[in-house]
This record gives structure tokens, sequence and C-alpha cells, in this order.
């Protein structure tokens, strides 16, 4: 554990809360995959840590997208956060773009990251890989690993609570925080990936093969999504791809996916354990019966959070205010780590300091 030498500001671990700091870009309406993997732990988890949730604006125009979606999606999500259980009290909620230390850091981090190391990552290859030009690839989409260690790193956090797809992007981060105190001196605290035991990979209806992802959600029956009316999500469970046997266990079986998808998202809502959930379906006449139970949990655990995005959305003003006093919040403690990180670096500050 690292400890600061230079500012004022406390981050040993022995002496405070453990802090934790996640995101969820504004792409795509968000679905059950963002919502198991990431948003409920950090409800159930947030009275125990210090905690910083943001909706990442900055990078969700990596790739080409639209400006009043992007505007619509960015306050849907802080919706959802709030509207989830995330107390903005206890928790600041911010917009990533509020607050400015983000991006002017990504440029000091990105100064000090190896191309290579960013051209590795399987997002950066993924993404880049489905287009058919190069021209067509934003540097953006390269360096958007260095924006997400900055989102880390201003605040010190030791925990990143993330679905299994971005645990490669929160090492990268530790990375850059280890090579940073290297070369300047110990500045970052190193973050480590919180993936959950379950739920952290929850796959496409359509497709068990392949992660839920907003990038397919133009894909009928791909994706549940955190808003969907009940009937919606009815419609997509019982849609669900499995395979033509009638065994309903946990199995690591690829032919089995759909199955396990099912079971697991079961699992994560129910809290049972997987003897119990096996044991639910023990008498079951087939996936049919699989598909109800698991629709039925799935409405459940979305209605009451549906219902409240209604109302958050229906005062857009009130949403904002939480938003800007977020912003502040979240902003005192960014602002110092980027004055450190520019005093490291041989920075003249404003108004003299080092
Ligand atoms: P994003 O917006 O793609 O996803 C948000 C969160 O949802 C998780 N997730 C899933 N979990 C389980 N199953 C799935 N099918 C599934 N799909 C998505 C993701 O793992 C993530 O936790 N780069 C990040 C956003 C980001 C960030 C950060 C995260 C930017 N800065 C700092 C943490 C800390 C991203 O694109 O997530």
């Amino acid at each position: 554990m690292q400890t600061e030498t230079l500012t004022v500001e406390d981050t040993s671990a022995e002496t405070r809360k453990r802090r934790v700091l996640s995101g969820i870009q504004p792409s795509g309406d968000l679905h059950l995959g963002n919502y198991l993997g990431a948003i409920k732990r950090w409800v159930e988890r947030q009275y125990e840590k210090e905690n910083y949730f943001c909706i990442v604006d900055l990078h969700a125009i990596t790739l080409p997208h639209d400006p009043e979606a992007l505007r619509q999606r960015t306050r849907g999500v802080a919706a959802l956060y709030i509207a989830s259980g995330l107390d903005p009290d206890h928790c600041p909620i911010f917009i990533q773009s509020h607050v400015t230390a983000h991006a002017e850091a990504c440029w000091l981090a990105g100064c000090v990251t190896p191309l290579g190391w960013l051209e590795r990552m399987t997002q950066y290859k993924d993404k880049a890989g489905r287009s058919d030009s190069s021209e067509r690839i934003s540097t953006g989409l390269l360096a958007y690993p260095v924006l997400m260690a900055c989102d880390i790193l201003l605040y010190s956090a030791d925990e990143v609570p993330v679905g299994e797809d971005q645990k490669q992007h929160v090492e990268l981060s530790r990375d850059i925080a280890q090579r940073f105190n290297h070369m300047f001196g110990e500045t970052f605290v190193l973050p480590e990936p919180m993936i959950p035991e379950i739920g952290a990979r929850v796959m496409g209806f359509d497709d068990p093969s392949r992660k839920m992802s907003k990038s397919y959600e133009h894909i009928r029956g791909h994706l549940v999504k955190m808003v969907d009316e009940p009937k919606e999500i009815e419609r997509t469970i019982k849609r669900a791809v499995t395979d033509s046997g009638n065994e309903i266990v946990f199995s690591e079986d690829p032919a089995k996916a759909g199955v396990n998808n099912l079971l697991g998202i079961y699992q994560v809502i129910t809290g049972k354990t997987p003897e119990r959930v096996e044991a639910d379906f023990a008498n079951a006449r087939g996936y049919g019966d699989l598909k109800s139970a698991v629709a039925e949990v799935v409405i459940e655990e979305l209605r009451p959070i549906r219902e409240r995005y209604n109302e958050i959305m229906d005062d857009v003003s009130e949403l904002d205010r939480i938003l800007a006093d977020g912003a502040d919040r979240a902003g005192a403690v960014a602002n110092a780590k980027l004055r450190e990180m520019k005093e490291r670096m041989g920075f003249v500050l404003p108004g003299g300091g080092s």
C-alpha cells in the first residue's frame, strides 16, 4: 500500500475505509449484465466503503456517437444508479466530464504509458477489429484505458468493482500507477479489480457464447434492459437460446452455456447457493419452467428500479442538483491528486508552488 508524502490528504489504508471507484459508459441502454456485474454489488456494499461512482461520458465518445443520445443517456445512467439504491448523500455520483481533472490527468499519464501496452488491450483489439479501416478508429479509442486509469488513480481507489471484461483495464491502471510511482516517486495507490464470483459475465440470451453487451443491443433477443417492461423481459427470456437436452444443472460445457447463464442470473438475484438453485429445478418439466422462473425473478428485481427511474427522470432539475453536488465532492479529491501529479512531474503550478 502506498502512502502520500506531498499532500496533507491521508490515503493510508489503515486510517480510512477502503475506497471504491467505478463507472459505466452512457453509450447505450444499461442491461442486466451491467446491473448484475456491477451496480447491484455497488449498492450492497456501499456503506462499508468510501465510494465514488461516475458516468463516464468522455469514454462514450471514443466510438462514433449521437450528441442528443449522449445527453439523454448520461442523465439516464445517473438516474439508474440512484433508482438501483445508491445513496447520493453517501456516495458522490458525478459525470466524468464535470471533473475536468480526469481529462487533464489523462494527458499526463498518457505521456508515461507505452504505446505497446495500449495496443495489447483486448477491448481495443475487438473494437478496432470491427472497423474496416484504421481511418475510422479514433486516437481516443486507443487512449481509452489511460483515461480509465486516471478515473481510478485520482481517487486513490483501493477497489474497482467491475465485471470480468474490465479486469484487464484495471490491471493496466495498476501498471500505469506503478510506472508513475517508479519514475516520479510514490503518488498513486495500486488499485485492485473486484470481480464478483457470480454475475461477472452475463451472456447474451440470443447467443450464450457471447457476453451481453450494449454493442449488440440492436440484435433482437440479445439483452434485457434495466428499464424494460415486464412483458418485454418475459418475451426475451422465454426465447433464450438453450440446448436440446433437459438437464437443469450448472455446467462448464459450452453446449450448456444457455442453461448455465439462466441459472447464474437466477442465483445472483435470489442469493441462493448453487445446490439450492439446482434443487429448485429438480422437478421442473423442462427448460420452459426454468425460463419462467428466471423471467419472474428478473421482472421483480427490476420493477422497483424502473418505477423509481421514471420518477427521477420526471424531475431532471433535482437530478442535475445531485450531479453538481457529486462533482463538487469528487472534484475536491481529484484536483488534489492532479496537483500532486503535476508537482511530481515538475510543472510550475499556478500561483507558485514547487
Ligand atoms: P461498461 O460501461 O462497458 O460496463 C459497465 C460495467 O458493467 C460490467 N458489465 C458486465 N458485467 C457482467 N456481464 C456482462 N455481460 C457485462 N457487461 C458489462 C462491466 O464490467 C462494468 O463493470 N471502461 C468501463 C467504464 C469505466 C470504468 C472506469 C469502470 C471507465 N472508467 C473506472 C471502472 C472504473 C466500461 O466500458 O464499462
